[in-house]
């Protein structure tokens, strides 16, 4: 991996400071905070949606989202107080793999609209201050997209140097794929195409061949794409599967790792398939051609790392040239709400050389965090619990559509109704992703509002309590809380840009941490993530508030407050207090 720059970390927990209950003595995590947010990149403290297109607003009843469906939702989006949304592709695709398989990049799917309805979104959007970031598919286009059926008709067409071709080997007079590299999707990694007599490699479905991004004509052609939309307004990108853009130029043997995936392939090591040092050249690169737009675009970039700490090189190390938001799915993919792990996982995210990533517990690709991390009682007091982390945190965060509203994992019982590649191949041990990507509910019409066709996946049961509707109208619901939270993170000027301090560093049971301004005032946050209640002592002027009274802003479950220094906190209770 490139080098990692080193710089003082921001964070350093406090060792346990008092006796039974929590003093709140503490140690900054970051030196002076910027006075204003006037010098910082749009996307610093930015709430960004994400929206499965083809699940969040249907507008002509086919049962399948578009994008018209989303501009007329625009309004519950600014009211949420979003920043930025992510749509997940909408580009003219078979669909195979639900967009991620690209058979032109730069048009609008009819089945989601026209490039009309983009530019309407756009200047929406931006009539209620939010952006447009798309989602780019570099790695892989579809099978059916003109630049791979000219590649597979012959080896001296124009783009046959696009894709990553190999002759094989020879076995017994038969011709075999040339390693032991398998798909994602299950399966070996390669597909023999007779025409040219060579096999190409996808990582994913065999419908996605991977492009070679050796070839410098690659890059170009993916330039180009970018250009066309940030023309048109688009105001950055996330790059999908950035890190498997490169492979080993030899194509050598994976190794093996012992067991099986749930498709039944072996399970292999991907160093020689993600994360080649190469890659960092062409982020670097894509990063510098588009520098020139306006403040230059967001590239936000699908990384999966192991842990936070390693999402370093990603930023480019000392020079900062290549993302400025690498995901950090090692944040919340988990399944342990864990105070011990929160406080180390939030500690590295400070720390991380390059800037804060970008902090998420949802997408369309994870069994929602509602299921992962709840216990099947306390649910609701955990995604609150989830909420506040996130968005009392430093760092950019994204929230995935239905999150907000406490939408369950929604997975098919039976493999005929699976819809996802993934669930299909991999059934039953893998039930596939449509689990999460089931329709947004809006309110308790039928389909839930999403559709007054057939849904192309059915509404998740229970939809008719937890819809936008009637969250609206409920002063205790999940919804209320993240609008309550994303409304305090844009206004307080401690949650925008205060230091974070954490707190109480030993304490197994209790997150807490404060967000202090230069002046010594801010918010105190003390999140128990425990079935047992805990009592804290507070002590104001110990974290770096000027100080002691502590004034509830939010409490869950039910009202609470401090009595004096004195904070009794329910099982799983969640507690935002300003400090004055
Ligand atoms: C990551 C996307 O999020 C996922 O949905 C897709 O299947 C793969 N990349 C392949 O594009």
């Amino acid at each position: 991996m490139p080098e990692r720059a080193h710089r003082p970390s921001r964070w350093q927990p406090l060792r346990h400071a008092a006796l039974v209950a929590l003093a709140l003595a503490a140690t900054p995590l970051a030196a002076a905070p910027p006075a204003a947010a006037a010098s910082e990149p749009w996307w610093a403290h930015a709430v960004i949606y994400e929206i499965y297109t083809r699940s969040f607003q249907d507008s002509n009843g086919d049962g399948v989202g578009d994008l018209a469906g989303i501009v007329s939702r625009l309004d519950y989006l600014q009211s949420l107080g979003v920043d930025a949304l992510w749509l997940t592709p909408f580009f003219p695709s078979p669909q195979v793999d639900f967009g991620y398989d690209v058979r032109d990049y730069e048009n609008v799917d009819p089945q989601y609209g026209s490039l009309a309805d983009f530019d309407r979104l756009v200047a929406e959007a931006r009539k209620r201050d939010m952006r447009v970031i798309l989602d780019l598919v570099l790695n892989h286009t579809s099978e059916q997209h003109p630049w791979f059926v000219e590649a597979a008709r012959s080896r001296s067409a124009p783009s046959h140097g696009w894709y990553v071709w190999s002759e094989g080997r020879r076995e017994g007079g038969m011709r075999r794929p040339p390693n032991n590299w398998v798909s994602q999707f299950g399966g070996s990694a390669w597909e023999y195409v007779p025409a040219v007599q060579q096999f190409y490699y996808h990582r994913f479905f065999r419908a996605q061949p991977d492009l070679n991004w050796r070839n410098p004509q690659v890059e170009h052609a993916m330039l180009e794409v970018m250009r066309f939309w940030l023309d048109r307004g688009a105001a950055g990108f996330r790059l999908d599967a950035v890190s498997a853009l490169v492979e080993d130029a030899q194509l050598r043997n994976a190794a093996p790792l012992g067991g099986r995936t749930a498709q039944g392939d072996a399970r292999l090591s991907d160093a020689y398939t993600a994360n080649l040092p190469e890659t960092h050249a062409i982020v670097r690169r894509i990063r510098k051609a588009l520098g020139h737009y306006g403040e230059g675009p967001l590239l936000i970039a699908e990384t999966y790392a192991q842990s936070t700490a390693q999402l370093a090189p990603w930023y480019g190390g000392a020079r900062r040239d290549e993302l400025q938001l690498p995901m950090d799915t090692a944040f919340g993919f988990g399944d342990r709400l864990d105070a011990r792990e929160f406080r180390r996982r939030l500690g590295e995210a400070a720390a991380l050389p390059g800037g804060e990533p970008l902090l998420l517990f949802d997408n369309h690709d994870h069994a929602r965090s509602w299921d992962r991390y709840g216990d099947g009682v306390h649910n609701a007091e955990i995604a609150k619990i989830l909420a506040t982390m996130l968005l009392t945190s430093r760092s950019p965060v994204l929230i995935y559509q239905g999150e907000e509203l406490g939408q369950p994992t929604a997975t098919a019982a039976r493999v005929e109704d699976v819809r996802d590649p993934l669930g299909i191949t991999g059934w039953p041990k893998e039930k596939g992703r449509d689990g999460e990507r089931t329709p947004m509910q809006w309110d308790a019409s039928a389909q839930a509002g999403f559709t007054s066709g057939r849904p192309w996946l059915p509404v998740a049961t229970g939809f008719e309590a937890v819809n936008v509707r009637t969250e609206l109208t409920d002063a205790d619901s999940l919804l209320t809380w993240h609008k309550k939270l994303i409304a305090l993170r844009r206004g307080d000027p401690a949650l925008r840009s205060g230091r974070l301090v954490m707190l109480d560093a030993a304490n197994t049971h209790v997150l807490s941490y404060a967000r202090v301004t230069s002046e010594g005032s801010g918010i105190l946050v003390a999140l128990n993530m425990s079935a047992q209640p805990q009592t804290l002592t507070l002590s104001g002027t110990a974290a770096g508030f000027a100080g002691n009274r502590f004034r509830t802003l939010m409490s869950s479950p039910g009202e609470f407050a401090a009595a004096g220094t004195r904070l009794s906190l329910p099982p799983y209770g969640a507690w935002v207090a300003a400090v004055e």
